[in-house]
């Protein structure tokens, strides 16, 4: 696992986007991993400011998230279909992107079909995560047992007051979710892991320690051969 240490979250964001520079130009049909939650907003908007600058070209790209809440409505603006689009996909001229439909159905079925069309796609060639303060990747929360497939997971109280401040007072926020599960995760060529803010510094330092606590899903990355870790100087405990 490779750290590369920013002095700022904006030099964390440009460092990734050179990542995806790079991996746009050795292959321009790349099939991108991504997520949502405040860490990657940053890397987007670079990436959003550079496709407008004629910088980058996603026309042949195509993109699988990480996860969705579930259940709700790909329209509702805390949903992240919602979030992708603001975010990224309304800004650049990516061919095509997928994310868990919230709105299933049926929720086993539509993780059947999300992993049926990344493995249509050949699997992801670069993945991009955040960490929670839990140590979640995805919504691949603390856990004795971690499905490889796409999975309905509820959610542990640290994500979900982690990520209430999105919603208002009144506002409805799920407690389960659909996300990738451990398999697709790791059979990414590449992972890109970006950690900001000194909140997150106590489960850095508990990934950086060299033990794979079974207890925190992201020391499993410890295991993959090819994982970048884009850090910012207060995550890093500096
Ligand atoms: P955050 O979320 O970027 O909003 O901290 C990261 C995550 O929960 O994976």
């Amino acid at each position: 696992m490779k750290k590369i240490v920013c002095d700022s979250y904006e030099d964390v964001c440009r460092y990734a986007a050179d990542v995806y520079a790079l991996q746009l130009k050795d292959k321009p049909d790349s099939v991108l991993g991504l997520a949502t939650g405040s860490t990657p907003v940053g890397l987007y908007d670079e990436l959003a400011r550079r496709y407008s600058n004629g910088e980058l070209d996603f026309s042949k790209a195509q993109s699988f998230n990480l996860d969705e809440y579930y259940p709700i409505d790909p329209s509702h603006p805390q949903s992240y279909d919602y979030f992708m689009r603001e975010n990224l996909f309304n800004k650049i001229n990516i061919a095509k992107f997928q994310i868990p439909k919230g709105d299933a159905k049926d929720p086993v079925a539509e993780c059947v079909r999300y992993d049926a069309l990344i493995d249509k796609a050949g699997g992801i060639d670069l993945m991009l995560l955040g960490i929670g303060l839990n140590g979640h990747i995805g919504f691949n929360e603390p856990a004795v047992s971690y499905p490889v497939g796409t999975y309905l997971v509820s959610l542990t109280e640290s994500s979900i007051v982690a990520n209430s401040r999105f919603f208002g007072p009144d506002e409805h926020q799920p407690t389960t979710a659909l996300t990738m599960g451990i398999g697709h995760i790791f059979r990414s060529k590449k992972i890109l892991l970006l950690i900001s803010g000194a909140a997150k510094a106590d489960i850095t330092s508990k990934l950086f320690e060299g033990i794979i606590h079974t207890d925190i899903p992201a020391c499993m990355l410890l295991l993959h051969p090819n994982v970048t870790v884009i850090i910012d100087k207060a995550a890093n405990g500096e």
